[in-house]
This record gives C-alpha cells, structure tokens and sequence, in this order.
C-alpha cells in the first residue's frame, strides 16, 4: 500500500479529553500564566488523591527532572554509586549522572521484564563487598507492568538503600491494590506528550514525607530563601511545572481511568487475535499485578521475524518500536559495571512494542493485526 493513501498510526500518541482547555483558559483569564497557580496545585491535588496512600505531590517539569531531584533527595552525589535497572529509557539513569555520582546496571527477570531481584541481591553483596555500599536503586514499572515489589523491596530493606520508584510510565497499574507511583522512598511520575496521560511535558515527584515534596519544590524554583530580595544558600533549579500546562493535567486527570481501559483493551484485542501463533508471546500479568498496559508488547521468535513485522507495519504508515535498548549496550554508559542474565539483551532481539495509544480505533486495530497476521501465515 502506497503511504500517501493510508492514515498514519502511531505508537502512542497525546489524546485529550476535552475539558484541559477549560482549565487553560481559566489560567489566561485570571493571568496565572506562570510557573505557579491554581492549576499547579488542584492538579497535585488530584495527583494526591488518585494515588491514595497519603503521599504528597511536586508538579515538575518533567520526569527527568523529578528523577534528578529525587536521587538529590535521597543525598546522591559525587563518587557515589546507584544500581539502576538497564531494560529502561536513558532517563531513567541519566541523572544519576548529573550528581556526579555512577549507574550500576541490573538485568531484567522473565515475569515483569524489570529488574531482576536476584541480580539485584547479587550486585548489593558484590559492590559492598568491594567497598561501597550503593547509594540508592531505581527500578522502573516498564510498560505499565509493575516490577516485583516484594522481592525487590525485601532487598533493599535488607541492605538498607532505598528505592527511587520510576513508574513515568505506570500512572494507573497497581500491586495488590496499591497504586504504582506510591511504593518507592521517592518515586516518579512523567506527563511526556506519549504517555498514559500527558501535560504536553511534565512530570511529578512522589513521597509519603511532607519535607520531601516542600524541599523539592524549594530546589524547583531556583532555591529561593525565605528573604524579601533574591537570597540564596543553595544551588537551584527552574524545574517547576506552568500553571498552562498543570491544567492540561487537570483535564486529563478526569479521563485517566477511561485511558487505562482503552489502552487494556488494547491489549486484550491484539492477544485475542495474535496469540494462537506460536511466533509471538505476551507478557501477562502474574497474580496480584495490574498493568495499564501503556505499551503492548510482543515477544517474537527471532529477531528476523520482529524486523519483518516491524518494516512491515512501517511500510503501510504504521508506528511500532523494538523494546528499550538496555543501557549496558549503551556507548555512553560503555564503562558502568553490570549484572547480567541475558534476559533483556534477548528481550531487546525479540520484544516489539505495538501501536497502543487511547485513542486507537477499533479499524486502526483490525488494521494491525490483519498485516502481522499476513506476515505469520
Ligand atoms: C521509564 C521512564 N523513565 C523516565 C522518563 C522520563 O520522563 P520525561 O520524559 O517526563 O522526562 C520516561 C519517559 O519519557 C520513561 O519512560
């Protein structure tokens, strides 16, 4: 098919709810066009309520940011080591960088695809065995599927470090009933314009302490003292969220749970209609895990066969992407150690994520599945 005549799908695309520009219109009526306001904190509000268990919300300007500010929370710095999950986006580990301090990576287990609590066990023996206790981890709900809490928790306790919870990409999964996005000593959310839900860019640092959330807003807007001129004891930072963009938060706080669904449903359609093929695999959800499926993803048999689909969709105008590449293949983390176990350099030869916005139709779907069904016969 010619790409000119057929509608481009993409992979995960902004798709809003409809009130977001209500509330950016209150934001240039009252002139609250600044990097505070009544949008900023209604949408920590609704943030708060929606992850339950009492936490405090900081409306950031991104989830790298948030990470940033999270490992400074956590007293990251210069020299120190942090063991960070390689199966991950790069920003996931990049701030660890910016402190100064050195990214450890782990490799991923089978069930969750995030980082592997025995490896985990192993490198905190290793590196305190060779002198240095790691300063924190972070480990990622990758996809939407939450990573083993128990486990991964049980070592961290152990050790004593604590936990950076990523879940930029995990707003609505939850463990046992408990929200992802309120596990970690500090965890993460992001607003990217790709994810479950989208402020255009943003993101949001989580915490049960009050001091957290007041200390992260303090570096947010530049470490501003409490004096009547500008003074300043400590290195700041501009990482506060617009009071524009926190209303398109707001809106789209309102169309979470409609979101989750769809990108559920998602799943369930390309499972129903993919998976009696033995080629292709999904990750399902062990007992007490509840994803909200950001992405779909499809392990294939080979490599060779995750190409074809991949070029395939793209010939016909569609998006689709080979898993994250794990930051131990990364050249810019060439010389960080690593735990490795093989699963994510097999799942990054193999895992394919499938178009999976909200705002996918039912005929987009058909779409989908009819080509890689055509490539599987
Ligand atoms: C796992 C993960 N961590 C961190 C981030 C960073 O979030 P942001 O793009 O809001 O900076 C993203 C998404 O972009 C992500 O997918």
């Amino acid at each position: 098919m010619n790409i000119i005549e057929s509608k481009k799908i993409w992979l995960s695309s902004p798709h809003m709810g409809g009130t977001e520009q209500k509330f950016v219109k209150e934001a240039f009526d009252t002139n609250w066009v600044a990097p505070l306001g009544p949008n900023v904190n209604g949408f920590e509000s609704d943030i708060e309520k929606y992850l339950g268990e009492s936490v405090y919300a900081a409306a950031l300007s991104s989830g790298t940011a948030s990470i940033h500010l999270g490992l400074k929370l956590l007293e990251v710095t210069t020299g120190d080591e942090v063991l960070c999950q390689s199966m991950t986006f790069s920003a996931s580990a990049n701030p660890i960088t910016y402190l100064g301090a050195k990214p450890v990576f782990i490799d991923s287990d089978r069930d969750t695809w995030n980082i592997c609590p025995n490896q985990l066990e192993i490198a905190v023996k290793d590196r305190i065995a060779k002198g240095k206790k790691p300063k924190a981890i972070i480990a990622v709900h990758l996809y939407g599927m939450p990573y083993n809490i128990e486990a991964v928790h049980k070592v961290a306790s152990e050790y004593r470090i604590p936990i950076l919870e990523d879940s930029a990409e995990a707003l609505g999964s939850s463990y046992q009933g408990i929200r992802c996005g309120t596990f970690g000593d500090i965890s993460i959310l992001s607003f990217n314009g790709n994810k479950i839900i989208t402020t255009s860019g943003g993101g949001s640092l989580i915490s049960k302490k009050k001091e957290h959330r007041d200390k992260a807003i303090f570096w947010a807007t530049q470490s501003r003292d409490n004096a009547p001129h500008y003074e300043h004891s400590e290195i700041g930072y501009n990482y506060r969220m617009s009071n524009i963009t926190a209303g398109i938060g707001r809106g789209q706080m309102e169309v979470l749970d409609a979101h989750v669904a769809n990108r559920r449903r998602n799943f369930e359609f390309y499972k129903n209609n993919l998976e009696s093929s033995s080629e292709l695999k999904f990750l399902e959800e062990p007992s007490g895990y509840y994803s909200n499926r950001w992405l779909t993803c499809i392990e294939t048999s080979s490599y060779e066969l995750r190409e074809k689909i991949r070029l395939s969709l793209a010939d016909e105008n569609i998006e689709s992407r080979p898993l994250w590449k794990p930051m131990h293949q990364q050249a810019v983390f060439a010389d960080c150690d690593a735990y490795l176990n093989g699963v994510s350099d097999d799942l990054f030869d193999r895992g394919l994520c499938l178009p999976s916005g909200s705002n996918l139709e039912e005929e987009d779907l058909y779409r989908i599945v009819s080509i890689i069904k055509n490539i599987l016969r």
